[in-house]
């Protein structure tokens, strides 16, 4: 039988429901819109568009909140490593933060050592979004805007930016991503949730069990900014070709694995940039079952293994987040881009709408 079937009375989308969340340190409300359909559970923050929590049933129907976060905004503000958040202009890392467009060089803003990470100290996971809920067919879901006006962090052109949160009547999370500019500027989007299939809280995800599509990655110097040459994955730790368990060659002496910690790169999607979500990896939890499916447009996917969490954070769990408490999966397009000619481009004009989508699937 189908995992989706045996959900089915749990089926049913209705309008998202919006609560105070908590403030700002001036004032400012930030609201926590709660949607479910087709089995899964979300709550959205107006802050940084945040996923403050995701639920999916287990094998036995059992619940869990299988995305890191924080039971309060105060800490997503003061201290977190980007938990759920929409990220932007920029995702990953612009080397020195700098490039060159139209011959004119820009400066954006330098947060992770020498480099730009995540589109500076301020980008959208600190934003605070314009949300309007919907519901369509058997859909439901969010629309989430903000604008980033000219010079913002560095970057050119205003640019006005919609992201679409929708749960169909499968439970799949659908993200769409839309953006305009008025000049020509450099964008990539995406999210940034920190997923454990077990529960956040629960403990590691090195026996979770991964699969991308990819038979490249792009290697990353000591500040992990690719160094331009994509290599093969064939016969090292990055090979995820066949299903495999996170942990099995994580602790080789591979000097990709020693300047990241553990894995922190940029796979090239074998499908390549796609006019539809083309599905690029598979994560599953041997333990729950529970198993997340991604297909994307992108030509890229960032794999974090978690390998700055340290214990310092506490999750609504009340239990501490240490190193490999989850992992990110990120669609993207790859780090470093705008210095990288060979890479997909990251240049968007004004007349042209930038456009990138990912779906989640669940199963157990
Ligand atoms: C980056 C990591 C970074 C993490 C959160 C990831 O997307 O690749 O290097 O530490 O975000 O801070």
């Amino acid at each position: 039988m189908p995992a989706w079937s045996a959900r089915s009375h749990v089926t049913g989308g209705r309008k998202p429901v919006k609560e105070l969340f908590g403030k700002l340190a001036d004032g400012t409300e930030i609201h926590s819109w709660s949607l479910a359909n087709g089995g899964t559970r979300m709550k959205v923050l107006s802050y940084g568009g945040i996923v403050q929590s995701l639920e999916v049933p287990d094998r036995q129907g059992r619940y869990a909140n299988i995305s890191l976060g924080f039971d309060n905004i105060e800490d997503y503000v003061a201290r977190s490593p980007y938990f759920g958040a929409l990220i932007g202009r920029y995702g990953n890392r612009i080397g020195k933060g700098r490039f060159t467009l139209d011959g004119k060089t820009y400066q954006v803003d330098v947060n992770d050592g020498e480099n730009s990470l995540h589109g500076g100290a301020q980008g959208f996971d600190k934003r605070v979004w314009d949300i309007e809920p919907f519901t369509k067919g058997s859909d439901v879901g969010l629309y989430l805007y903000c604008t980033s006006v000219d010079g913002e962090m560095g970057y050119p052109g205003t640019l006005k930016v919609k992201v679409t949160y929708t749960l169909t009547k499968h439970g799949d999370w659908r993200i769409d991503y839309e953006a305009t500019t008025d000049r020509t500027t450099v964008v990539n989007l995406t999210s940034h949730v920190y997923w454990n299939l077990a529960g956040e809280g629960s403990g590691t995800i090195e026996n979770h069990e991964l699969k991308i599509a990819a038979s490249r990655y792009t290697p990353v110097d000591s500040g992990l900014i690719p160094t331009g040459e994509p290599a093969p994955v064939a016969g090292t730790p990055f090979d995820f070709r066949r299903t495999k368990a996170i942990g099995e060659d994580l602790r080789e002496a591979h000097q990709q694995l020693l300047y990241a910690k553990g894995i922190d790169h940029n796979w090239v999607l074998d499908k390549g940039i796609s006019a539809k979500p083309e599905w690029i990896a598979t994560l599953k939890d041997p333990s729950s079952g529970r198993t997340l499916r991604m297909a994307t447009t992108e030509p890229g996917l960032q794999f974090y293994s978690g390998n700055f969490l340290d214990g310092t954070l506490v999750g609504p769990s009340g239990k501490t987040y240490r190193q490999g408490g989850a992992l990110c999966l990120e669609t993207q397009h790859f780090p470093d881009s705008p210095n990288q000619p060979s890479f997909p481009s990251t240049v968007l004009k004004p007349g042209v709408t930038y456009r990138s989508t990912t779906v989640h699937s669940f199963t157990r």
